[in-house]
């Protein structure tokens, strides 16, 4: 069975200082989970932070990139920045940069492939806004997502998947058990139509959105669910190294 995958999204958090000791602290917390632990600092803690997780099992990740390898392209970071400093995951298409720098399916697809084509794993997010929610128009807007966003070299080995409704991020709020269950299952099947069903259950699908150290054991033995996507609790080691002890 694929281990699952904790991964923490540090957001717009952390100087230098901070995020070595929250990264030390991660790295000599107790590893006795049954899953992977991804950390995704801001892009200038990357380089203290692949010191600090060097030799352990703690990976590194990046949180967006560009599609071009390199270039014109003010403010902005290369899959083969992320790859050269030791990441081996990028995040793409996070709620927050969808509604910031209107990054659309198609600029998330296209992260996708350059994050693949570097050698790096993508984390692709989707998740309805809360009026969808209410509309009943949820599962059909992040199926639509879905299948927009992959890659065409979609694969167990090169993508996750992680669900997160834009109402339940930072929100304290998450679905139901059934509700998370139902919409992974539903990404399960977009996969299985690309890429055959025995592959698709190998590719992991995270919930995001308010995970915490109370409601992670409810979530992660949810059906379907490969792991978590978490913000807020990733930015205290004791909560989430918890959070990847929850898992089953
Ligand atoms: P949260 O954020 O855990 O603070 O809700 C999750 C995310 O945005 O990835």
């Amino acid at each position: 069975m694929t281990r699952m995958l904790i991964a923490g999204n540090w957001k717009m958090n952390g100087k230098i200082s901070m995020a070595k000791d929250l990264a030390c602290a991660i790295v000599q917390g107790d590893p006795g989970a049954n899953c992977e632990y991804l950390i995704c600092p801001p892009f200038t803690a990357l380089a203290a932070v692949a010191d600090s997780v060097r030799g352990s099992q703690v990976l590194l990740g990046g949180q967006d990139c560009h599609t071009a390898l390199s270039g014109a392209h003010t403010g902005d970071v290369s899959v083969g920045m992320l790859n050269d400093i030791g990441c081996k995951y990028v995040i793409v298409g996070h709620s927050e940069r969808r509604s910031n720098y209107y990054e659309s399916n198609g600029l998330v697809k296209a992260k996708a492939e350059a994050a693949i084509s570097g050698g790096l794993r993508a984390i692709i997010c989707v998740g309805e806004s809360e009026s969808a929610r209410d509309t009943g128009e949820a599962l059909a807007i992040v199926r639509d997502q879905v299948a927009e966003c992959l890659p065409d070299e979609v694969g167990p080995s090169n993508t996750v998947i992680a669900y997160e409704p834009i109402w339940a991020i930072g929100t304290g709020r998450v679905p139901s058990v059934q509700q998370i269950s139902e919409m992974h299952i539903q990404i399960q099947s977009v996969l299985a139509t690309r890429i055959g069903d025995d592959s698709a259950k190998l590719v992991r699908i995270l919930y995001g959105g308010s995970v915490n150290t109370e409601n992670a054991i409810d979530i992660l033995a949810a059906e379907g669910v490969g792991g978590a996507l978490v913000g807020g609790a990733s930015l205290e080691a004791e909560s989430f190294l918890s959070i990847g002890q929850s898992c089953p």
